[in-house]
């Protein structure tokens, strides 16, 4: 069997590292494509070298754009390599532009699409990754679901064929890692215990509207006031910042460049407690018993929020929805065993051979 992955954004990465590992252990030949979505080293390199991924084969290099130009261009690229490769399979992961055209390329070509992270819903529909998400599920033959609730979405829209409920690849990469998350950070930062929160903002409805994106600067602010405030920002938010003319509001955190995933670990581990709108931090935020406020309208893993362990949140009740985090109760729920990436190559192996 002869398999690409195709990724390009930080999280593709970060879920590339399990599947990587897996192939390898298997003997399975794995051609790793960049679509280069992401190109800054802390956003791209910097989790090859950390996290021990073998060196992309091949980096489409597209950088940013506009969300048709960037589609495009991949596909234009895409299409190309993958006839030239012909393989048996094509991995997509996520949500993203990469993800998308990843799945057109392998549906109008005929080769079987594995779409990792499969059935997740959120709203707004309109929201670029809803798009890519809805879109990657109804083409893809394979659809590896990380929550029962996912094999549910995809069942309430009629699809059932090539379904598997796997787990979720990230927290195969939790286990796996934990014993090498680096806390060189939290020391060298003087954190102490539990006074500090994380934040991570990066989303259009967050970032691009001027005015919510200063009321979340203005909330983060009042946070700050009992809580050390660490951002680590990722370059679209840092830009947002400069071009509203924000950037008063940042004296108050500590402002970080975008950290690899052992570092930013190490901190989520001793935090008290996540500020994001990342659906992957969502979980990160779990799997380390953390509690998470959610700056979104809608989660990606509603059971979290079911289960009072990640709240939705508007700016302006920020600071009152997090007196709860002292009544965080840690709830296990069980959604795989932390082998996801070994049960999806099984799978892949078992239709493909
Ligand atoms: C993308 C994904 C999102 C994922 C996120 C993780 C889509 C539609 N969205 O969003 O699902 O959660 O990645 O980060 O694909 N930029 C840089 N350097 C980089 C990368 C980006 O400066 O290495 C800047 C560029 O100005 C770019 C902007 O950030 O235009 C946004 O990047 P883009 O890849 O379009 O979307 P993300 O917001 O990162």
């Amino acid at each position: 069997m002869k398999v690409i992955s195709l990724i390009g954004a930080r999280p593709q990465f970060i879920k590339e590292a399990v599947l990587n590992k897996a192939f390898k252990k298997v003997g399975v030949e794995e051609i790793i494509v960049n679509s280069g979505q992401h190109y800054d080293y802390n956003m791209s390199d910097i989790f090859f070298k950390t996290l021990g991924i073998k060196s992309p084969d091949y980096n489409l290099e597209v950088g940013s754009g506009l969300h048709g130009e960037m589609t495009g261009k991949i596909l234009i690229e895409f299409e190309k390599l993958t006839m030239k490769i012909n393989p048996d399979v094509i991995l997509v992961y996520g949500d993203t532009n990469t993800t998308l055209a990843g799945a057109l390329v392998g549906a109008k070509l005929k080769i079987p699409v594995a779409h990792v992270e499969a059935g997740i819903r959120m709203l707004p529909k309109d929201m670029p990754e809803e798009i890519n998400r809805v879109l990657a599920d109804r083409i893809s033959t394979y659809l590896f679901c990380p929550t029962q609730r996912s094999v549910e979405n995809l069942k309430k829209e009629g699809i059932e064929e090539g379904v598997y409920f796997t787990g979720d690849v990230t927290y195969d990469l939790y286990l796996q890692m934990e014993k090498d998350f680096d806390y060189s950070l939290y020391n060298s930062l003087n954190l102490v215990g539990n006074e500090f929160v994380v934040v991570t903002i990066h989303r259009d409805y967050n970032v691009d509207n001027k005015t919510q994106l200063r009321n979340i600067l203005k909330a983060l602010v009042d946070v700050s006031r009992n809580k050390k405030v660490i951002f680590p920002m990722h370059p679209r938010t840092r830009k947002r910042i400069e071009e509203f003319s924000l950037g008063e509001f940042t004296e108050y955190f500590e402002i970080l460049d975008p950290l690899d995933y052992l570092s930013f670990m190490g901190l989520i581990k001793n935090c008290s407690s996540v500020i994001t709108d990342s659906g992957g931090l969502q979980r990160e935020a779990y799997y380390a018993k953390k509690p998470a406020f959610l700056l979104m309208p809608d989660p990606a893993w509603h059971e979290l929020v079911e289960k009072k362990m990640n709240f939705l949140c508007k700016p302006e009740d920020l600071v009152k929805m997090m007196e709860r985090e002292k009544d965080y109760k840690h709830i296990p729920y069980i959604q795989g065993k932390g082998n996801a990436a070994e049960q999806i190559i099984k799978i892949l192996m078992e239709n493909q051979c």
